[in-house]
């Protein structure tokens, strides 16, 4: 069947990886990507494939949902990935509503504009909803989020995102829209926006800049390579089932303050710095509110059912990540030039 293919967030950072992978991948299908550029969103992040003829960006905000009806008729939108959100905790326990908005009412209006679109006919769409692991809350020392662990939410960012999954759910119940939803772990890799752990750090240690690591360092987070996260979300769109959820998890747990000093050390080897020199930026601060210690992943049902599982490990991402920011300091500068430098001195001035 004839796909036009709706992606949400396309500009961000996940979203480029998976625009990119479905445009190339299925010439057949035409794929629209929907952003409203935030502070988030960065077409540079798809120049290499925007000229091809089964791209498209449309420029609008999950708010409005008058241009997502306009949208969705005159593409003739048969399916939808929905990543657009909110993404970063310290902002939203600034700014909740900022989340409430683009997260939980932009995703209503998405499955409001689809309900209409697909009525008559919801066997052949499907809604799949990108979602993530926070919506489980913390674990402590032992344990993993399974597909059915409680919902649990800590930040307003999970509890924004743990609402829009509920919604989904919902509207599947209610209106027999076929949907699937999928909870990943923590992600990394190139054209990650530089309020994020790993990218800040990264271009700390390139600046030379104090390395924040908030409270004790002991909080434990599970990293997946990007395009492994891009790669399992084409699986689940072709082949999850109705009404699913899969987790999605690299089964690659670090302590925050052991990742910062792999990432020094491949930095300073790469660099040409001396041993330990990058360490010794790491400073302490004042922990985030409400901080969950530890998020782990049993991605078993993703691996069993559709037989996905991670292809690239921890050290060799690392690595292809730090040389993707060495040699894109342009990207790099243009992201944290204005606007960056007045959330980087809130967010860290006085910690
Ligand atoms: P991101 O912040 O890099 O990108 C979000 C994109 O959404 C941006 O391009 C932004 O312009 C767009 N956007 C924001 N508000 C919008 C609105 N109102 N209308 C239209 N577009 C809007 O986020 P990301 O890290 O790429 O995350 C993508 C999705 O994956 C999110 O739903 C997030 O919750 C989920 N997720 C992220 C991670 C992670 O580690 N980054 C892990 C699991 C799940
Ligand atoms: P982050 O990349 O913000 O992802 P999330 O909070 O969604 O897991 O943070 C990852 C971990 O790193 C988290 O435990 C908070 C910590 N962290 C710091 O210690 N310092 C920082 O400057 C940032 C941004 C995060």
């Amino acid at each position: 069947m004839k796909k036009n293919i709706l992606i949400t967030g396309g500009a961000g950072f996940i979203g480029s990886h998976v625009v990119r992978l479905f445009v190339t991948k299925y010439p057949e299908y035409q794929i629209f990507n929907l952003d409203a550029l935030t502070y988030a969103g960065n077409l540079e992040n798809l120049k290499d494939i925007d000229h091809l003829p089964n791209y498209h960006f449309l420029k609008i905000n999950i708010l409005d949902a008058g241009a997502l009806d306009s949208a969705f008729e005159e593409h003739d939108i048969t399916d939808v990935v929905h990543l657009a959100a909110e993404s970063h905790v310290d902002r939203s326990i600034v700014s909740p509503l900022d989340f409430v908005y683009t997260n939980v009412i932009g995703t209503v209006n998405l499955l409001n504009t689809a309900r209409k679109k697909w009525k008559e006919n919801y066997a052949d769409h499907l809604f799949y909803h990108i979602s993530t692991d926070e919506v489980y809350g913390s674990l402590g020392a032992e344990g993993f989020f399974l597909e059915t662990t409680a919902y649990d939410p800590n930040s307003p960012y999970s509890a924004s995102k743990a609402a829009s999954d509920h919604f989904v759910r919902a509207y599947r119940e209610t209106y027999h829209m076929r949907t699937v939803v999928s909870n990943c772990s923590n992600n990394y890799g190139p054209f990650h926006f530089p309020e994020k752990l790993i990218p800040l750090f990264i271009n700390n240690i390139i600046e030379e800049k104090p390395l924040p690591v908030y409270g004790d360092g002991l909080y434990t987070r599970d990293w997946l390579y990007v395009k492994d996260h891009a790669i399992a979300i084409d699986t689940i769109f072709h082949k999850g089932v109705d009404g699913e959820t899969y987790n999605i998890g690299g089964f690659n747990e670090w302590r925050n303050i052991d990742l910062v000093k792999l990432l020094c050390a491949q930095m300073d080897d790469k660099l040409g710095r001396a041993k330990g020199y990058s360490e010794k930026l790491i400073t302490y601060v004042k922990d985030r509110p409400g901080h969950d210690r530890r998020y782990a992943i049993d991605a078993t049902k993703i691996n069993r059912e559709l037989g996905w599982k991670p292809t690239v490990t921890f050290e060799q991402g690392l690595s292809e990540t730090i040389d993707w920011y060495l040699s894109n300091s342009e990207w790099l500068q243009n992201v944290t030039s204005g606007n960056y430098q007045n959330y980087y001195t809130g967010m860290y001035e006085n910690r």
